[in-house]
């Protein structure tokens, strides 16, 4: 991450090198969060078959979760005198969820590939808990479990979806 703007400055008592990683922690999880918010939103409008309204509805669902923690993770970065993302192609160059623009994805792909990218996002908040408690982050570690929890849900909520009845 570059140095942040002197203009951009927040007042913190945290110490500058480790706000900085649990910044960097912060902005891989928000890109992966964008990253996913959107591959959400197009499997939910591109999902076919018998049970179409479910899976429409439920991928509905998590995609409002999954954008409504996005403005509270770039604040802790902010709150904690750096700079967050700015743009498509900031998302682009960060998140490590991978973009599926294939013109057909039947149903049962879509949820499975949905489950893993959350529990990779999972794995991204554990970064960010991991490099906050160790900067003394309290606020950053308070937060990112409920962050956790809900990637953790939609993950538990894909695969039951998914199963053969
Ligand atoms: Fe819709």
């Amino acid at each position: 991450m570059t140095d942040t703007n002197p203009a951009l400055e927040t007042p913190t008592d945290l110490a500058r090198n480790d706000t900085r990683t649990v910044a960097d922690a912060l902005n891989a999880a928000l890109a992966d969060s964008y990253a996913l918010y959107l591959k959400t939103k197009n499997f939910h409008w591109h999902v076919s078959g018998p049970h179409f309204r479910d899976y429409h509805l439920l991928l509905d669902d998590q995609a409002a979760q999954i954008l409504g923690v996005t403005d509270a993770i770039a604040e802790r970065v902010r709150k904690t005198g750096n700079t967050t993302l700015r743009s498509i192609g900031d998302i682009s160059r960060r998140q490590s969820i991978k973009d599926n623009d294939r013109d057909f994805v039947a149903a049962d792909e879509m949820l499975a590939e949905l489950r893993d990218d959350n529990l990779t996002l999972v794995e991204r908040f554990r970064d960010v808990k991991q490099a906050s408690e160790e900067a003394g982050d309290n606020a950053t570690s308070g937060i990112v479990d409920d962050w956790t929890d809900q990637a953790e849900e939609r993950a538990w909520f894909l695969f039951e979806a998914s199963r053969k009845g």
